[in-house]
């Protein structure tokens, strides 16, 4: 079901799509690329793409959007107030997830600054299964703490459990017991788990987690923004739901959500992003906030056009044939990394491929940022752009000291129906390669390191002249090819 059968030949994931429109790649030599991220201050956020070969830095706001997208996208309602445009996202999304009321805001980390304003008051906790860094962000610059109460396994990086983003549940009974449902405002669930490797939790879970919330009287907060990711693992992966409709796996997750938000710049394939609830009061609540920061609230900072494709993305999310190629891609470029002895988060997860850093260049200490390290010798030896997920990533401790990631991952994100089989099979090689000379690689040290979110805009320089030494032996076995 997950995949088509071939007669001669083991089968591969298969493109549900033919690519009409398309856009001209460059692969600078490996001198410039070394160039090129020194000037970017070994930071990939800083590469120009067009230094980039395979941009697998993120899926957010670089999904492939359909022809019914696009041709939609030409019809839209352009009105301040009142806009048929937005009438139809919000028909969407409740024939999609049951709710009534739908906010509109510009992207997914505007929800977040919305709920956050609305629910959170300094010495409030936030229980999550996992943080994301701008959720945790809004949550304390509003004075709030995140307490992640996931098991075990979600932090080994080699597991078969094939839903490492559940909650557990006892844990969350029992912060309640211990610290009283007044200081919960709300509990998080984050669909395809972000940053332990884009991994699902079970509709089982959500249900467990949710009765706690139930009982509490603490609404449950769905993020939806990797939806599609964990709508597909549900179906091929937890026995109950093997037979359900995309749509009916749905309705039964929103069905046990109070709110749920997300960013359109990943789940309808397009930039923007929304709340959506059943609750009046939380409606009300949030409402006034949506004018101030993002927008009236027939557009909540997102053009027309974007809303209608968002309408049509949210509808094409629902086929099976859609949300499986993200995963289906991830999970052929994952085990032929594993073939070849490349260390990966396991299972294979949805959004990218991930590096385990930690392992792959074992010899960098924490404190030299292994993670940032690999991105930047991964852009070295194949000009292919991935995102740091480790200590970089995270904010320093209120002392000034590092705090130390429970993973150091480098995430290859696939941008759905973006790349080709030829194209991962590239980056495959160049990773092998790159293993095979690991011990080549050195760490990373700030230049320049800002307090609030620092991976997007620091600046770093290698400890030492491990890059050129890198790009020396790239030259020597692969001769004149780029
Ligand atoms: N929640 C999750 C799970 C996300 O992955 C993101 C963004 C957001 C919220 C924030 O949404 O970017 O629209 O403001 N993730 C991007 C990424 C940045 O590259 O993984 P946003």
């Amino acid at each position: 079901m997950s995949q088509i059968k071939f007669y001669y030949q083991d089968a591969v994931p298969l493109e549900m799509h033919k690519v009409r429109i398309v856009q001209k790649l460059r692969l600078k030599p490996v001198e410039e690329r070394v160039r090129a991220i020194a000037e970017a201050g070994n930071n990939t956020f800083l590469l120009k793409n067009e230094d980039v070969f395979l941009d697998m830095l993120t899926d957010s706001g670089v999904n492939a959007m359909s022809d019914q997208q696009l041709s939609a996208m030409m019809v839209a309602d352009d009105s301040y107030a009142g806009s048929t445009t937005f009438t139809k996202l919000e028909q969407k999304i409740e024939e999609i997830f049951g709710k009534k009321y739908f906010l509109p805001t510009h992207q997914g980390r505007a929800c977040e600054n919305i709920l956050a304003r609305a629910y959170v008051k300094p010495g409030d906790v936030l229980p999550m299964n996992y943080h994301f860094t701008t959720v945790k962000a809004h949550i304390g610059l509003n004075g709030g703490t995140v307490e992640e109460l996931y098991y075990p396994e979600a932090l080994a990086t080699t597991s078969d459990n094939p839903f490492k983003g559940n909650m557990d549940p006892e844990r969350l009974r029992g912060l309640i017991a211990q610290i009283g449902a007044a200081q919960i405002p709300f509990v998080r669930m984050e669909a395809g788990t972000n940053l332990i490797g884009g991994q699902p939790f079970s509709l089982a879970n959500l249900k467990a987690v949710y009765a706690v919330c139930q009982a509490a009287n603490i609404p449950l907060v769905l993020d939806a923004s990797l939806l599609a990711d964990n709508l597909y693992f549900i179906k091929v992966r937890e026995d109950a739901y093997r037979d359900a409709s995309i749509r009916t796996i749905a309705r039964e997750m929103a069905d046990h959500s109070d709110i749920i938000y997300f960013s359109a710049r990943k789940l309808g394939h397009a930039r923007g992003g929304g709340i959506c609830t059943n609750s009046q009061d939380a409606y009300m609540r949030m409402r006034e906030l949506v004018p101030v920061y993002e927008g009236f609230l027939t557009y909540g900072g997102m053009s027309v056009r974007e809303i209608e494709a968002i309408a049509v993305g949210l509808d094409e999310t629902m086929d099976f044939n859609m949300i499986n190629q993200g995963p289906s891609f991830i999970a052929y470029m994952a085990d032929e990394l594993q073939k070849r002895g490349v260390p990966i988060v396991t299972p294979p997860g949805g959004l990218g491929c991930h590096i385990n850093a930690m392992e792959f260049v074992s010899h960098i200490p924490q404190q030299e940022y292994p993670a940032g390290a690999l991105a930047a010798a991964i852009y070295i030896a194949g000009g292919l752009r991935g995102m740091e997920r480790g200590t970089l990533s995270e904010e320093r401790l209120p002392d000034g000291g590092e705090h130390f990631s429970n993973m150091e991952l480098v995430r290859l994100a696939l941008p759905r129906r973006v790349f080709t089989l030829s194209q991962i099979k590239y980056a495959v090689d160049r990773l092998s390669w790159l293993h095979e000379n690991r011990h080549l690689i050195g760490g990373l040290k700030f230049v320049e390191e800002p307090k609030v979110l620092r991976f997007f805009l620091g600046r770093l320089a290698p400890v030492s002249d491990w890059q050129q030494k890198l790009a020396i032996q790239f030259r020597a076995d692969f001769g004149d090819s780029l």
